[in-house]
This record gives C-alpha cells, structure tokens and sequence, in this order.
C-alpha cells in the first residue's frame, strides 16, 4: 500500500499527471488558495465548464477538463468549513476523499493528486485531515486497483513534515 502514495512539495498546478483535485466552494466558480491558483493556470474555459456544472455539494466531487493545466483533469471537491468539530465535518471530508477517487476510478485514471482540503481557508486542522485523507485513502485503494498512485501535495515545508509523521503513525499502527 505504502508504495502507491506519495508525499510531495509542489504547486499543484504544476503536475503533469492524469487529474488534480481542487478544494473548490460549492459554486464551483472559483475563489482564493488553491481554488484561485487552479483557475488561473486552467484558462477561462476551465470557468465556463464549471459554469454548466450547477455547483457541487459538500462532500461530493464533480470531474471537467484540465484546459491550459499540465493535468489532463480537475476534480472538484468542496470540503467542509471547520466549526471546531462537531458539525459533521470529519465524515464531509473523508466524503470529499472518497467521491474524488471514485471519479478517478471511474476515468480510469492512474494517478491523482490531492491538496489538503479544508486546511486553508476552511480551517481543518492539518494533523486531523491529513489522517482522514489517509484512512479514506487506504481504504479506497485496498478495494480498487485504479488509481494505481495517490500523491498528497504539500504546499509548505512543515505541511510535508506534518503529512509524513501521520503516515509512519498510521503504518505503526496497523
Ligand atoms: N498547490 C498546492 N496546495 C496549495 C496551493 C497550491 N497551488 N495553494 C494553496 N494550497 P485552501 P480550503 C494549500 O484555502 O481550506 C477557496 O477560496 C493550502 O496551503 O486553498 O479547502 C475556495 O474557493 C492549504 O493547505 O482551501 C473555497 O472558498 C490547502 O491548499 C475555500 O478557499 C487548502 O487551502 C476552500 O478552502
């Protein structure tokens, strides 16, 4: 298992790879963070395919076009506002994992990568979503044999450090 994940560094919008996930807000028309940094390296067209998406609840993910991306696709994911934990938000964001790798599943697509959704703007503590992320994960993976790699992207040094020491828990513990 531990050789079909990955943890990187990177600018998501960088990746050659089969689909990227966007850690959108449920118009699906754009926003800050990772959302706005998608978009702007997608085009304009990337904008008017969501248009035709009617937004996307939380939790759930809806698949477009790359467009000017090195990604061949963009999953949409809207994952849950952090209100301190008790409003449903770990099962909206192991939803967003699963709903996304099931799309990617579905497309047959090999490798996908995810940024740390909800851990920006929405405030999901890092420690507690990078778990989730990883029990839905392996969990996904256990069952299906696409995607082949999973590849959690980090955007700051300490984000990799924090991604890393939850998986040598995980994997000390099972
Ligand atoms: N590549 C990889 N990771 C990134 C990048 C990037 N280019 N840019 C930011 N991150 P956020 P959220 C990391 O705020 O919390 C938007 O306005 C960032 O360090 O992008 O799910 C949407 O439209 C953080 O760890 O998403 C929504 O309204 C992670 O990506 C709202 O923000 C997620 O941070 C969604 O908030």
């Amino acid at each position: 298992m531990k050789n079909r994940i990955q943890i990187i560094r990177a600018d998501i919008t960088t990746l050659s790879i089969d689909a990227i996930v966007n850690a959108a807000n449920r118009t699906l028309l754009g926003g800050g963070g990772v959302d706005g940094a998608i978009h702007r390296a997608a085009g304009f067209e990337l904008l008017d395919e969501c248009r035709t998406l009617n937004g996307c609840n939380t939790g759930e993910a809806k698949i477009t076009k790359g467009y000017n991306l090195p990604s061949k696709y963009v999953i949409h994911t809207v994952g849950p506002v952090w209100y301190g934990g008790n409003k449903n938000e770990p099962k909206l964001l192991a939803d967003c994992y699963r709903n996304s790798l099931n799309i990617a599943n579905l497309y047959n697509l090999r490798t996908i990568a995810f940024p740390a959704i909800s851990t920006g703007v929405y405030g999901y503590p890092l420690i507690d979503a990078a778990k989730i992320a990883y029990i839905e994960t392996f969990s996904f993976l256990k069952q299906n044999s696409n995607p082949k790699t999973v590849i959690f992207v980090c955007f700051s040094e300490n984000a990799v450090s924090v991604y890393q020491n939850v998986l040598d828990e995980i994997l000390n513990n099972i």
